[in-house]
């Protein structure tokens, strides 16, 4: 069963994605406490992984290229490592790109989301690094049936998703979010072009969120004035 997806995601007060860029907190304000208040919120949610796009996950998992001996992996069943009691790491990754290296990152055992088209030789390599994985369809695009496929083998419930903007874009457009959680840093960055939390690569005329709506759930504001906002997706009244 697909698990209950909430997007999670630290942004400026005009909705932009890169915390390096913010303004500085005001005199008085501690930017370490301001920092904690991602993972503490995080743990609120009482959920068995979290998922990022490649690109995030890259930033994340830091592992070098490699080639591994012997024949590859043709089949394009699932293969699950050892997970132990860890929550999961996925990283929607279509073609293959996240190296590894280790079979977890940041202490959560790591999946990998993959398109049927992805090399064996990089199959064998996840097999060899401990790291499971399931795939999306022959592209790697199919979120749905990744969401499906990460329910029915792994049997978690609720996974956060964590960004960037191209894959929160992606899981909008797809209607697969039940619910988004936005932490508003004091802080402004302000430059044209830079991209928000959510950036979903369409045509013009394109509306990723419609057919949704957003229900406002919960507000508070946490120290150092960050503020958390809670909103429930749903079906868009007719
Ligand atoms: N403020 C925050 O809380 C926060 C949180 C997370 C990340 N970030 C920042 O966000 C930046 C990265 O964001 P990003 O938007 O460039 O990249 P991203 O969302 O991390 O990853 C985008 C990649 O995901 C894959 N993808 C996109 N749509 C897909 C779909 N429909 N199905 C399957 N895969 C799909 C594509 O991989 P391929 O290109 O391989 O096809 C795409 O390039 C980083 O700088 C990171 O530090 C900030």
């Amino acid at each position: 069963m697909r698990p209950r997806i909430i997007c999670h995601m630290v942004a400026s007060v005009d909705g932009k994605l890169h915390p390096s860029r913010f303004t500085v907190p005001a005199a008085g304000v501690d930017a370490g406490r301001l920092r904690k208040h991602y993972d503490e919120v995080s743990a609120k949610f009482g959920a068995q992984g979290w998922m990022c796009g490649r690109v995030t996950m890259q930033e994340i998992s830091k592992g070098k290229a490699r080639t591994v001996k012997g024949p590859g992996i043709s089949s394009r069943e699932p293969f699950v490592g050892d997970r132990g009691d860890r929550d999961l790491a996925v990283a929607i990754d279509p073609h293959g790109k996240v190296r590894y290296g280790k079979d977890h990152l940041l202490g959560d055992h790591a999946v990998a989301v993959l398109s049927e088209g992805v090399p064996d030789a990089y199959l064998a390599e996840l097999r060899e690094d401990g790291v499971s994985y399931v795939f999306a369809g022959p592209d790697g695009r199919d979120l749905a049936k990744a969401m499906d496929a990460l329910g029915d083998t792994f049997g978690v419930e609720t996974l956060l998703l964590e960004g960037g903007a191209a894959i929160n874009g992606a899981f909008l457009k797809a209607g697969l979010l039940d619910e988004i959680s936005v932490l508003i840093h004091p802080a402004v960055d302000g430059l044209a072009g830079v991209q928000t939390i959510f950036e979903y690569a369409g045509e013009a005329d394109e509306r990723p969120g419609a057919g949704q709506a957003l229900r406002h759930v919960h507000t508070e504001t946490l120290d150092g004035g960050m503020v958390w906002l809670r909103y429930q997706v749903e079906k868009a009244p007719a």
